[in-house]
């Protein structure tokens, strides 16, 4: 398979440098708590195992597969929830990791379904933010990197399920 054209936009490195920032944002805003990390299946297993290793804080970890559909680069809003948490959260602080938050539909129907289960806090930790593209009124707090516009692949973000295994972020170029 012919793969598209694509440069780096986030390498390897970089990505590593900002996890450890944000992985200090955590620690101290987590302090003397343990921390219960929601994994968002499948982009964010590479985002979240860098992450978890970072952060001084207690932490458990838990995994949500959920998936959205549409066209191989635009959310459609349809959202299916096709693995649960195993863990409790109920009187947790729970913190939502995700490899992107686009229209923020995903997370909004996330947020609403933990929600009701009744965690201490809830927190929503991204490693890129494309907030242009935003049609909910969700909020995100702990960002990577904010990114205005593109297609992006690696490093758990896939076109059509290929190109997860990129250890660096690549836009794809679409002229
Ligand atoms: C991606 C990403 C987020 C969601 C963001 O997941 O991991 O969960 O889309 O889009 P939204 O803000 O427009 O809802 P995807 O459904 O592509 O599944 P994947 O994690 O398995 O790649």
């Amino acid at each position: 398979m012919k793969q598209p054209p694509m440069r780096i936009l986030y390498s390897r490195k970089e990505i590593a440098a900002r996890i450890a920032e944000m992985a200090r944002q955590i620690d101290r805003d987590y302090q003397g708590r343990e921390l219960l990390m929601v994994g968002v299946l499948k982009g964010s297993f590479l985002f979240i195992a860098d992450l978890i290793r970072e952060v001084q804080t207690p932490a458990i970890v838990d995994f949500m597969r959920i998936a959205s559909y549409g066209s191989e680069t635009q959310s459609s809003g349809i959202i299916e929830f096709r693995k649960d948490l195993e863990l409790s959260i109920k009187g947790r602080d729970v913190l939502i990791v995700e490899d992107i938050v686009d229209s923020g539909q995903t997370l909004k129907a996330l947020c609403a379904r933990l929600l009701q289960r009744e965690p201490a806090s809830l927190r929503v930790c991204t490693l890129v933010d494309k907030k242009a593209a935003r049609i909910t009124d969700i909020h995100v707090d702990y960002v990577g990197f904010p990114l205005d516009d593109g297609f992006i692949v690696g490093y758990g973000l896939d076109w059509d399920e290929r190109y997860r295994n990129l250890a660096d972020i690549f836009l794809v170029e679409t002229e």
